[in-house]
Parts: structure tokens; C-alpha cells; sequence
């Protein structure tokens, strides 16, 4: 598969945001990430604001704790988080969003706008953070699986922190090593322009060794509504769709999804919350 760059994943949000924002978001919650469903949950602008949520409980806790919060969401989409968490607090706080697609910070800037809120908008690469560090919290949701670079990632994380301050990441890891998966793998990470998928263990022992201490992890994959295909239906669909002229994105971008789906069905690919500590 080809190399995918920093381009390539800035030219897929700018072309793609609005759609995902019709169509695979709500109006109200304008999130770029998938909706969860635990139980108690019915209706689609609660099942995508619950990873708001979790982020919003451990935002509330640390600003309990410190007495202060500065926070930065590295990939905030249109800010849907971002907003969410800032206007969830009882106390005021620092709020950074950096996003790599001029479309989105565009979007987001208007949002906050509409909201009133205060939030710093940054337009920039999460490997290189043009800011100085003293963050209590840090957090990517799906954003991190993007990283060309992901030890660099996590070292920017890192800098930016406090000690005894949290990177939060949400996202997409890899489960498997069998080799029946690569098809899958490679069709997701070409549509979804995924350079790299890495296992939680090797996230881990990247973090650890800069000094991001391992503290909560939870498998949220089960609260995902999988919509599996039969295996021969989806490979037939993945083949109909590399044979068609792919003149927009999104149809990649299906593509990947579907595949994404069938990983996740199989257990290849699972959804998870890590929380790290700064030490
Ligand atoms: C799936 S969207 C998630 C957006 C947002 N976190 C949400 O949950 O709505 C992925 C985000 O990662 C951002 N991203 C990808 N690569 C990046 C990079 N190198 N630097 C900064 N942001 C990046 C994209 O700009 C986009 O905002």
C-alpha cells in the first residue's frame, strides 16, 4: 500500500468534513467520530456525544483535583468535543483545539462563535504543536490513528503535559496477527488514510518510556453497532468498489469503512479508551 502522508489525510477532511458532518453526525453534536451505545442509550445525538462525555468526566475530576484545567484536543474536528467539554465545567478553564484541515478550523471557528465561548483554533500538525507545554490534559479522539509518526505523537503529548497530567486517547488499535486480517487492514487504512494501526502494547511501551504512565483502559468496541457483512457479500463489494472510477473520496472512504466493520466484527481491530498519567 502507498505511503500516506500529512497531505494526503489534510485533503480528505477538507473534502469529506461537510459530508460526514450531513451524514454521519447530527446537526446538534457535529462530532467526526463514531457513535456509542451503552445501555440506556436510544437516540443518535446521545450514542455521539458519549466519548464527550467520558472525556468531560475526567476533564471535570482532574479540574477538581488541580483546582485549574488547561486542556488541548489534538484533532478537534469542527471542535464538537472541544466546545462540549469547555462548556460542561463549573469552572472556567483553558481550552486549545488543533486541527490539521483549514476547512475544519474554518467551521469550528464559526461554531464557537455561535457558542460564545472562548477556545484558542489552531490549524496546525499534532507532531509538531506550536505551543508551549503546562497542559493538565491532553486528548485525541481518532485522531491519533492519522499519525505518520506515532512515537513523535506521543512525545508531543508528553511535552505538553504537566507532571500528573492525562493523554487520553480514543481510537482504533490492532488486535491480530493473522494473516486472513491484511486484506481487511489495508483496505481500511487506504480508505480511512490510516498510515499506521499499532497495537495497544506497542502504544503503551512508547509511552511509557516517555514518561506517560499507563492508569485506565477499556475496550469500548462492544458498545459499537457493528453492521457486519457476510464475508464473500463484503469482498465482492470491496472488488466492485476498487474497479469503480473513485472521483471523490468518499468512496474510498466507504470502502474503508465497510472493512473497518468487518474488522472490528472479527475482533482484528479493537475500539479502545487508554488513559496515560504524566509522571
Ligand atoms: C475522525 S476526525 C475526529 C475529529 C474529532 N476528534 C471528533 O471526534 O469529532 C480526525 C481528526 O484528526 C485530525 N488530524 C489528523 N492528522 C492530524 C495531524 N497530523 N495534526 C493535527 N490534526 C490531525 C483531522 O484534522 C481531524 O480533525
Amino acid at each position: 500500500m502507498t505511503q500516506i502522508t500529512r497531505d494526503d489525510v489534510r485533503a480528505y477532511y477538507d473534502r469529506n468534513t461537510r459530508l460526514f458532518l450531513r451524514y454521519g453526525s447530527s446537526a446538534e453534536v457535529q462530532t467526526i467520530h463514531r457513535s456509542l451505545w451503552p445501555q440506556g442509550v436510544t437516540r443518535i445525538q446521545q450514542a455521539l456525544s458519549v466519548s464527550n462525555d467520558l472525556v468531560l468526566e475526567e476533564a471535570r475530576a482532574l479540574q477538581a483535583r488541580l483546582g485549574r484545567l488547561r486542556f488541548v484536543d489534538l484533532g478537534c474536528g469542527v471542535g464538537a468535543t472541544l466546545f462540549h467539554v469547555l462548556s460542561g465545567l463549573s469552572a472556567p478553564a483553558q481550552a486549545v483545539g488543533l486541527t490539521l484541515s483549514p476547512v475544519q478550523a474554518h467551521i469550528a471557528a464559526e461554531a464557537r462563535r455561535g457558542l460564545g465561548l472562548s477556545a484558542h483554533l489552531l490549524e496546525a500538525d499534532f507532531h509538531h504543536v506550536p505551543l508551549a507545554g503546562g497542559f493538565d490534559l491532553v486528548y485525541s479522539i481518532e485522531a491519533f490513528i492519522h499519525a505518520q509518526q506515532p512515537e513523535q505523537y506521543l512525545r508531543e503529548a508528553a511535552r505538553l503535559l504537566n507532571p500528573g497530567g492525562r493523554l487520553i486517547l480514543l481510537d482504533d488499535f490492532l488486535a491480530t496477527t493473522d494473516p486472513r486480517a491484511d486484506a481487511w487492514l489495508d483496505a481500511y487504512r487506504t480508505g480511512w488514510f490510516v498510515p499506521h494501526i499499532q497495537a495497544v502494547e506497542t502504544v503503551r511501551a512508547t509511552a511509557l518510556d516517555l514518561g506517560l504512565v499507563p492508569l485506565a483502559e477499556r475496550n469500548l468496541t462492544p458498545w459499537l453497532r457493528l453492521r457486519a457483512l457476510p464475508d464473500g457479500l463484503a469482498r465482492f463489494l470491496l472488488n466492485l468498489g476498487k474497479r469503480l472510477p473513485q472521483r471523490h473520496p468518499i468512496v474510498p472512504s466507504m470502502l474503508g469503512s465497510m472493512a473497518l466493520q468487518q474488522c472490528l466484527f472479527a475482533g482484528w481491530i479493537e475500539y479502545r479508551w487508554l488513559v496515560f498519567e504524566k509522571q
